[in-house]
């Protein structure tokens, strides 16, 4: 079965091609490298022992897209898009256009095609500020408080659409919950230009030393510790949810719906903790105020997941912690050697 991978080079997935290179999966990447980096494709290769067709570029370029498509194409995973909730609530309109448009022309081309299958990332703010936890996959989805949630609710909406009136075509919205860790062998992992925006990633460079202390954002929500709660998954347990999404279309079963978390909360000091145990590195932290447009708690009821693709964690936060640190490491020694 060939899959192609859109953002294939990107974090969730770099690990989602290693899954699908390691369980005999044919895959096409295509990447931009919009905030991604080549040298992934080679890291890839050394982990899996496995080669692929890497296409750099757009997926908005038709050309590209036809090239791909020539040579059958089963399945899409589509990850490319821009993620960064801050910056999209300053740019809503590059947001909309990026992230509705490559849908459109992927959707437009595995039509042309006939290729009926797509699993879609979404995330957890299409439940915006949730009424109860945790979140179960038939709650509403409603207001997704930034221009980013926005374009996840949109484009479900579409894929919705479509697939209530084309009896082939296969869906998996896939509903991921707060992706962290990285791939143990150390070279692939999460590393953010500039200051991180993500609790995990900043951590990280706190405990390498490159940024003094972490900025608790609100101590005073209504939670155990008063900090906020989020349902931490390691990035190779939600790369398997993929392979196991992709063996679900494979049943024809139209458009299905999961969450991918772990079904537990673990609020911000608790992480600060949690890192500081599964490193031995000590993290030091200031309260600050409160993030504009951050929910008081999220995590997700993982039932249906586990009943209907047999999805499980391996991993735990501990285990996630410390993987993400070893990244963190190895990636700084690479850099200093010019790697
Ligand atoms: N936080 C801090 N300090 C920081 C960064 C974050 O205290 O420097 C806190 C936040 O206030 C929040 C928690 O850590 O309580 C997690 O924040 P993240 O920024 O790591 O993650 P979010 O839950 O805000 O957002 C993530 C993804 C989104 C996705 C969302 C789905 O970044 O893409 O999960 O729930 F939409």
């Amino acid at each position: 079965m060939r899959v192609l991978v859109t953002g294939g080079l990107g974090f969730i997935g770099s690990h989602t091609v290693v899954a699908l290179l390691e369980n005999g999966y044919d895959v096409t990447v295509i990447d931009n490298l919009y905030n991604s980096k080549l040298v992934v494709k080679d890291r890839i290769k050394e982990i899996t022992n496995k080669d692929f067709k890497t296409v750099i570029a757009d997926v908005q370029d038709e050309k590209a897209l036809d090239e791909i498509f020539k040579d059958k194409i089963d399945a899409v995973i589509n990850f490319a898009g821009y993620k960064a909730v801050g910056e999209s609530v300053k740019k809503p309109l590059e947001y909309y256009d990026n992230n509705l448009t490559l849908t459109f022309a992927l959707l437009k081309k595995m039509r042309e095609y006939g290729c009926h299958n797509f699993v879609f990332s979404s995330s957890a703010t299409v439940y915006g500020n949730p009424e109860r936890v945790p979140m179960y996959e038939t709650d509403p989805v409603t207001d997704a408080t930034s221009p980013y949630g926005e374009t996840k609710v949109m484009i479900e909406r579409i894929l919705k659409d479509i697939a209530a009136v084309t009896p082939d075509f296969n869906c998996a919205l896939l509903r991921y919950f707060n992706p962290i860790g990285a791939h143990k062998s150390g070279l692939l992992g999460e590393d953010p230009n500039g200051i991180p925006n993500n609790l995990l990633p900043y951590i990280a460079k706190v405990a390498t030393g490159e940024l003094k202390e972490v900025n608790v954002f609100g101590n005073d929500y209504d939670t155990p510790d008063g900090t906020g709660v989020r349902d931490y998954i390691h990035v190779v347990d939600l790369a398997k949810g993929h392979v196991l999404a992709l063996k679900k279309l494979e049943q024809n079963p139209g458009l299905v719906i999961y969450n991918l978390g772990t079904g537990k909360g673990t609020s911000v000091l608790e992480m600060i903790h949690d890192y500081e145990e599964a490193t031995g590195v000590k993290i030091p932290y200031v309260i600050k105020p409160r993030r504009a447009g951050d929910i008081a708690t999220s995590y997700a009821n993982c039932d249906k997941a586990a009943k209907e693709l047999g999805f499980h964690c391996d991993y735990t936060v501990l285990d996630a912690c410390r993987d993400g640190y070893h990244f963190q490491v190895e990636e700084a020694k690479r850099k200093k050697e010019g790697k």
